[in-house]
């Protein structure tokens, strides 16, 4: 089928490669004209595990391409996603102000008949204001061009391998001809076993927020365990082992630590209670899960304090920078907030990351930035494991002693071996299980 992208984030460009992949015929858009030059020149433009070479592939066979014009990317497409970004206003109700434009643009340039579909994640209620744009600007292609929600349910550092081999397809729409369209489009995969649930389109919209909202409320739940855990002595990975073997809850998303960040969790939250409110339901059950998270990165940061006693002249080296492993994205990143909270308490904070680097140093430029862990630990009186990386959880223990001015490691994700650490000399402080003194 011929399709068009709008927008070419990490739901957008994951959608542009999955569905070329599966021999549709792609189109990608974005107004960002330096990313789509990059993408014309193949080049993926964050770090994300396979992407590259798949866009290289599929790029090469001739089955996506991209475009400056959206008009001209637009016009004849059979599917039409919009997936552009829906940032939080400060009352924490999402900006659908590029969602609308996108629907304007599309309008303007189809030639119908076309199934926009909603990707970004939005508000319950938007496809019909989607609709309602479509319709004033075109009337004359009503009925011709009509609105499906089809939420995305990627993670960032799996995006190519969720969007090739995905969970569910979850696809809202009102009327027979566009289930049909998305039947269509979506045959690839359903074809392999993956099941495409169809519901109405508020109920779709609906669906991704209570999705992500209960996945925090998991990490909410374990992190405020890990705070009973400490007080109690006890130790909370244990406990999220025992709760997972438990089927009916299950293992993951049960790792207590600094808390969640990134691009979806926290506006998702606050744009599901906004919305929930807005229709009379008061749903105070959202707005602690995000005071829960806040919780758990102050209690690294106690941690920290403890440790150190006074934190002027201190330096901390801070491995991990992006919001977690396995991509270069640091949009409420968990671990930049507890830099800039170390900085602004008097700390020399020396940061490393294996990914995000380049992008940290854009987002934080005062942050003394290293291009290697043990570079960043020389000298400091704390190390804080703020992201899972692998690479962490390999450091040479013995190594890191050595260069450090105090042998004190605070772990905000839990990665080390607690008796290692012991072993290797540390004062190591993890989350919600006992601390290991030498
Ligand atoms: C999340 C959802 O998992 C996806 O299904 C959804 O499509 C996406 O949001 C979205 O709405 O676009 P993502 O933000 O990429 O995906 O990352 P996650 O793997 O869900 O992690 C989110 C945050 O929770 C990270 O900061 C991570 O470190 C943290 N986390 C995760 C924990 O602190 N503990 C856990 O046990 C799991």
């Amino acid at each position: 089928m011929k399709v068009a992208v709008v927008g070419t984030g990490h739901v957008g460009l994951a959608t542009c490669v999955s569905l070329a992949a599966v021999g549709h015929d792609v189109i990608g858009t974005d107004a960002d004209r330096e990313r789509v030059a990059q993408l014309q020149s193949r080049q993926a433009p964050f770090h994300e595990p396979g992407l590259q070479d798949l866009l290289e592939r599929v790029v090469d066979e001739g089955r996506l391409r991209f475009l400056h014009d959206a008009a001209q990317a637009v016009s004849g497409a059979e599917i039409v996603f919009v997936c552009v970004g829906t940032p939080a206003r400060a009352s924490g109700e999402a900006n659908l102000a590029a969602v609308e434009k996108a629907g304007r643009e599309i309008a303007r340039s189809s030639t119908g008949p076309a199934v926009v579909v909603e990707k970004s994640t939005v508000p319950a209620g938007t496809a019909r204001q989607l609709q309602r744009t479509l319709h004033h600007e075109r009337p004359d292609l009503r009925g011709q061009i009509t609105v499906a929600s089809n939420p995305e349910f990627l993670r960032e550092g799996k995006a190519v391998e969720d969007s090739m081999d995905p969970s569910r397809i979850l696809v809202g729409a009102d009327d027979p001809e566009t289930f049909r369209a998305m039947r269509r489009l979506y045959k690839p995969f359903t074809e392999k076993g993956c099941p495409l649930v169809e519901t109405s389109i508020v109920t779709a919209e609906l669906a991704k927020h209570a999705c992500n909202a209960f996945l925090a409320l998991k990490i909410s739940y374990i992190n405020a365990l890990a705070r009973v855990a400490e007080r109690a002595d006890a130790d909370v990975v244990e406990i999220a082992d025992v709760m997972g073997l438990d089927p009916r809850i299950g293992r993951s998303f049960l790792d207590a630590g600094l808390g969640y960040g990134g691009y979806c969790f926290p506006k998702d939250i606050a744009a599901f209670e906004r919305l929930s409110r807005g229709l009379h339901y008061e749903f105070p059950l959202l707005e602690e899960i995000a005071r829960i998270n806040r919780e758990a990165l102050d209690a690294a940061l106690s941690k920290i304090r403890a440790a150190l006693w006074n934190l002027e002249e201190k330096r901390i080296a801070v491995l991990g920078l992006s919001y977690k492993a396995g991509t270069d994205d640091v949009r409420f990143s968990p671990a930049l907030d507890l830099a800039v909270r170390l900085m602004e308490e008097g700390a020399e904070v020396a940061g490393y990351d294996p990914k995000a680097n380049a992008t940290a140093a854009e987002d934080l430029p005062v942050l003394k930035i290293y291009d290697d862990a043990y570079e960043a630990a020389s000298g400091a009186h704390c190390v804080v494991i703020a992201v899972e990386w692998e690479e962490f959880g390999n450091l040479e223990l013995d190594r890191l002693k050595e260069i450090m001015a105090y042998p004190v490691i605070v772990d905000g994700r839990n990665l080390l071996d607690p008796g290692k650490a012991k072993v290797a000399g540390f004062h190591y402080y993890p989350m919600g299980r006992p601390a290991v003194e030498p």
